[in-house]
């Protein structure tokens, strides 16, 4: 962490207490919707109908994103991406893609600044849990109703053959700082 903010105050000359609490908002968001996702999700598979959970996932994660989005307050911004999605709401952009691709190779998060009063925040997202395998695995990971359930509502799905460990994605939260400070 310490070696990580030096880096980043060396690029932006912005003071480390301004870039810590940057990195702080970040920080809490992901959280946030981690915690959100990570729960409803749990109590989904916690019923045992795959093909309920994968609906409810399909339904209900954009909806609950949009929610903690709208509580972080209009200077800061959340959502979910991956190279290999399966929403195509989660697509990111070639600059995010490139951090993706950086993330491969860490579970850091990263702060990267897009303008003057502009920032990003990465949190990387790991297939951490065997239940995440259930649908984004691969063979005998995934039951037939999983993927065929999976498959109807997204033809054009990326989002399976992982292995447990592999990079899935990222949060990213972007924070605004208002002209006042
Ligand atoms: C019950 C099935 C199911 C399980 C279990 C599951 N996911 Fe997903 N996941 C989905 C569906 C469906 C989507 C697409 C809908 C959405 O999230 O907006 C998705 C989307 C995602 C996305 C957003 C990027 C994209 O591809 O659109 C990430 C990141 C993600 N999942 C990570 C995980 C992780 C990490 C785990 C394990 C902790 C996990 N998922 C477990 C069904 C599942």
């Amino acid at each position: 962490m310490r070696k990580l903010l030096l880096s980043v105050i060396l690029m932006t000359g912005l003071s480390a207490e301004n870039l810590e609490e940057v990195f702080k908002i970040g920080q809490s968001g992901a959280k946030e919707l981690l915690k959100t996702l990570g729960g409803e999700m749990k109590k989904q598979m916690a019923s045992g109908d795959i093909k309920k959970a994968i609906n409810f996932c399909s339904q209900e994660a954009q909806t609950l994103t949009n929610k903690v989005d709208e509580a972080l307050g209009e200077n800061v911004s959340i959502k979910r991406i991956s190279t290999k999605y399966r929403s195509p709401a989660n697509k990111p952009t070639k600059t995010e893609a490139k951090i993706l691709f950086m993330l491969e190779s860490t579970n850091s998060p990263l702060l990267t600044k897009v303008s003057d009063n502009e920032y990003k925040f990465y949190q990387p997202l790991r297939i951490g849990k065997p239940v995440c395998l259930n649908c984004h695995g691969k063979g005998e990971d995934m039951s037939e109703v999983a993927r065929k359930t999976i498959h109807e509502l997204y033809p054009q799905d990326k989002a399976t053959n992982y292995n447990f460990g592999d990079l899935r994605g990222a949060v990213v939260v972007t924070i605004k700082r208002g002209e006042t400070e």
